[in-house]
């Protein structure tokens, strides 16, 4: 016996999940599908986001960064520690409770909105009367019908060609969460947002620290002048980034790995670590949805082909999240999932692309929305820039985090803001500033008049955009 519902998603991380508590939400009998499970082997909705992504990552940022203040910064406060220990086990347990309070809030969510939950893997099997049938091997097989479909079924660490993960010596994003001691040292492959991050958790906590980069420039998507001053600080910080470089042979035994690779002048070198954490991007994940089936089209990356309204090639099968084209970020794939319901109900769900903000949660971190002055130089747009640093920011020397800056880059003649970056600290949160001004096309003057509570970091916002027109107040 099938069951029907009018809404079934395939998939319970950030798109998967808000698109169907929204579903819910306008009145619609929904069913999730999410095949994630625990240590236990129970269910773990969430996606990569907070299983192995966003969550568990910030929570060791989190303290890693406490280790290294204590270590490093807490005497300049005054502060004297001494016996200053680290247990690893204890902080990876700690990193596991927070992912396992997010899988159980999604839960609850789900129990609060009547979305109803298989624990699972959906696969596609034909369209039936009154939708598409959709197996659920798990648990207990359940055969669904749903009259829309929404796949949300993410993405995977992409791997290097003939070096497999094997998440001991050999790490995606799962096993980089999980090393269970501090690696002497350890190198990265690709200096992207994982290759930062969790660089930067790996060598506070004492690792050194090797990322090796195949692209020339550092950081090509961000701001050039932001990208140069993260690097000067990354620099200091002792994280080693070596970029244009080409990797070579990777061997991994059971003590370690060694990595063959030229440098950017074309010398050979050979690096031995202890692990080796690959993060070179991710793949659209399509496994096992049997997608040729009904003859869901994919591109020749492996995402499925959608329009800007995340429609696939069959009628009312949607789909959102990593597993579409755009950037891979569990906001987005939470706006998608969101328009999809509403578009669903018949109404005009939106998403904004050239409002979604980027962080990379380093220290100093990074954070930007809009475009970026080489993409305006590209384009060919005439442009104002205005910069503020940290130095000048009262609250930033109160922290003592006073390295980088706040960007603002408008337009020349109408001062409509066309891009806003940040490096430094609490960038994740000032950037909300700067994404609200231009989803409704605030002008570089908008925010310099508004004021802004003393001493704060977002003082350096205004006054960024008071620069804009030469006319800092502290600076
Ligand atoms: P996913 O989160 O991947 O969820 C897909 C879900 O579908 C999974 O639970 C999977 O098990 C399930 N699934 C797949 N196939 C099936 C099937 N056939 N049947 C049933 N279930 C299925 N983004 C940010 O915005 N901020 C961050 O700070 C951030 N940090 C990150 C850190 C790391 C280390 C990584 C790897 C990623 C990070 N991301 C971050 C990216 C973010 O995790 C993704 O963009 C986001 O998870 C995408 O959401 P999604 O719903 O499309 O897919
Ligand atoms: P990425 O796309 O950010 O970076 C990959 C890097 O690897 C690039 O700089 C690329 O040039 C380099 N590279 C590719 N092949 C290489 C090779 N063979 N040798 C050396 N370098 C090579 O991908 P990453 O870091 O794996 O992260 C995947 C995605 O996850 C991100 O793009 C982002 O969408 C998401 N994410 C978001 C976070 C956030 O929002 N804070 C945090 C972590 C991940």
């Amino acid at each position: 016996m099938s069951q029907n519902f009018d809404v079934v998603v395939i998939g319970g991380g950030p798109g998967g999940y808000i698109a169907a508590i929204r579903a819910a939400q306008l009145g619609f009998k929904v069913a999730c599908i999410d095949e994630w499970k625990n240590a236990q082997g129970g269910p773990a909705p969430g996606g990569t986001c907070t299983n192995v992504g966003c969550i568990p990552s910030k929570a060791l940022l989190q303290s890693s960064e406490h280790y290294e203040h204590a270590g490093k910064h807490f005497a300049e406060h005054g502060i004297s520690v001494s016996g200053l220990g680290l247990d690893v086990a204890k902080m990876l347990g700690r990193k596991d409770q927070v992912v396992k309070q997010n899988n159980d809030g999604i839960l609850y969510l789900f129990k609060k909105n009547k979305v109803s939950f298989f624990h699972g893997r959906g696969s596609f099997v034909k369209q039936a009367e009154g939708g598409w049938e959709i197996a659920v091997a798990g648990d207990k097989p359940e055969t669904l019908v749903g009259k829309h479909v929404i796949v949300a079924t993410g993405s995977n660490a992409r791997a290097l060609p003939g070096v497999p993960f094997d998440e001991e010596r050999v790490l995606s994003n799962d096993g980089a969460l999980r090393i269970p001691d501090v690696p002497k040292k350890l190198a990265l492959i690709g200096s992207g947002v994982i290759g930062l991050e969790m660089g930067s958790v790996w060598r506070r906590l004492g690792a050194e620290v090797t990322v090796l980069e195949a692209l020339p420039t550092f950081l090509g998507a961000v701001d050039e002048q932001i990208a140069k001053e993260a690097k000067k600080a990354f620099d200091k910080q002792g994280l080693k980034i070596e970029l244009g470089v080409k990797v070579g042979e990777v061997k991994a035994g059971a003590k370690g790995v060694k990595i063959a690779y030229t440098n950017a002048k074309g010398e050979a070198q050979s690096l031995d670590v202890d692990r080796l954490i690959v993060s070179i991007g991710r793949v659209p994940n399509t496994n096992g949805l049997n997608t040729a089936a009904v003859g869901l089209q994919l591109d020749e990356r492996g995402a499925i082909v959608v329009d800007a309204d995340c429609r696939t090639n069959l009628a009312n099968v949607w789909a959102v999240g990593d597993v579409v084209r755009g950037p891979m970020l569990a906001h987005k794939a939470e706006e998608e999932g969101v328009a999809v319901a509403e578009r669903i109900a018949g109404q005009h769900g939106h998403v904004n692309f050239n409002t979604i903000p980027w962080v990379i949660y380093t220290h100093p971190e990074i954070a930007w929305v809009g475009r970026t002055e080489q993409q305006l130089k590209a384009d060919g747009v005439k442009y104002k820039a205005g910069t503020f640093p940290f130095l000048a920011n009262g609250r930033a020397r109160a922290l003592g985090d006073t390295t980088g800056m706040v960007k603002f880059l408008a337009d020349a003649a109408t001062d409509e803001i066309l891009g806003v970056h940040i490096v430094g600290p609490m960038a994740s949160e000032l950037i909300s500033e700067a994404v609200v001004a231009m989803e409704f096309r605030a002008s570089s003057e908008d925010i310099a008049r508004i004021c802004h509570a003393h001493p704060s970091l977002s003082e350096a916002t205004k006054e960024a955009a008071l620069a804009v027109d030469k006319r800092t107040l502290n600076f």
